[in-house]
C-alpha cells in the first residue's frame, strides 16, 4: 500500500485530484468507479477546475458511479444520482453515453446488478477505482458483515450506516435501508485504487485497513491484497497510525 499522509482537506482534494488527472491525461478512455459521500467534494471541485483550465479532458472517459440508495428517485437531493450529476458530471465534458449510475427504484433488482457487472466488464473492467471509507470500513456500501458478496449486489445497511450517512437526511428515519453496491469482487479487480479518508473520525477504520487482520467485519481491510493501492488521508485521519 501507498500511503500518502497530507497536512489537511485541501491537501488531499488535490494530491487525489492529481492522481485522478496523471491517470486520464495517461489513459484518456479510463474507466472510473467513483464515490460519493463528503470526502471526495473537494477532489471533484479540483478536477473541475483542472477540466475548465484545460488541463484534462474528460471526452473520452467512462464513469460508473460506486453505489446508490434504494427508494430515492434520482431527482431526490440525497440519491447518488443526484449528487454524481450535480458534483461532478454536469461540470465536465464527460459523454452522457459514458456515464453509468445504478438504478436504486428499479423494479428489478436482479437485473440492474447483472446489467451493472456487465457493463463494467463489457468496458473492460475498472481502471481506477476510487473510495471513501464507512467509519466501520465499509466500501461503497459492502457493509461488514459474514461474508462478502464480489457482485454489485442489494445490501441492508447497518445501524451504524444509517445513523451516519443521517446528517444528509431530515431525520433518521428518512435515511433508506437498502442499497445497492458495486461488490467487493470488481473493486479488488480495478487495475488501481486510491482511498481518501479525512479527519479524526476515521482513525479507526484507517488503522484496520492499513494494519488490521483481513476480515469480512471490515472490508477496506482486503486492500491490503490489492497490488495497487494509494491510500491518501490528511493528519488527523492519521493520528493513531
Ligand atoms: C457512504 C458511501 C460511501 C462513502 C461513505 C463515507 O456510506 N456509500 O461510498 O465512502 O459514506 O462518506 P463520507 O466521505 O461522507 O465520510
Amino acid at each position: 500500500m501507498n500511503l500518502i499522509i497530507v497536512k489537511d482537506y485541501q491537501e488531499l482534494s488535490q494530491a487525489a485530484a492529481d492522481l485522478v488527472a496523471r491517470e486520464i491525461i495517461a489513459k484518456p478512455d479510463t474507466v472510473l468507479c467513483l464515490p460519493t459521500g463528503e470526502t471526495p467534494i473537494g477532489m471533484y471541485r479540483e478536477l473541475i477546475q483542472k477540466y475548465q483550465r484545460g488541463e484534462i479532458d474528460f471526452s473520452e472517459a467512462v464513469a460508473f458511479s460506486l453505489d446508490e440508495y434504494c427508494s430515492l428517485s434520482p431527482e431526490h437531493p440525497q440519491s447518488y444520482y443526484y449528487y454524481m450529476q450535480h458534483t461532478f458530471f454536469r461540470h465536465i465534458n464527460i459523454k452522457a453515453e459514458n456515464i453509468y449510475l445504478l438504478n436504486g427504484i428499479t423494479q428489478d433488482i436482479v437485473a440492474e446488478c447483472e446489467n451493472y457487472d456487465k457493463q463494467i466488464l463489457e468496458n473492460g473492467g475498472i481502471d481506477l477505482q476510487i473510495l471513501g471509507i464507512g467509519n466501520n470500513g465499509h466500501l461503497g456500501f459492502n457493509e461488514p458483515a459474514i461474508s462478502l458478496n464480489s457482485k454489485t449486489h442489494l445490501v441492508n445497511l447497518s445501524d451504524d450506516t444509517i445513523h451516519a450517512n443521517s446528517r444528509f437526511f431530515k431525520n433518521i428515519e428518512e435515511v433508506p435501508t437498502k442499497a445497492l453496491t458495486v461488490g467487493m469482487g470488481a473493486i479488488m479487480k480495478a487495475t488501481k485504487i486510491m482511498l481518501l479518508a479525512s479527519g479524526e473520525k476515521k482513525t479507526a477504520a484507517i488503522n484496520k485497513t492499513i494494519n488490521g487482520l483481513i476480515s469480512t467485519r471490515s472490508p477496506s481491510t482486503f486492500l491490503q491484497l490489492h497490488p495497487d493501492v494509494t491510500i491518501i488521508i490528511d493528519k488527523d485521519a492519521a493520528s493513531k497510525l
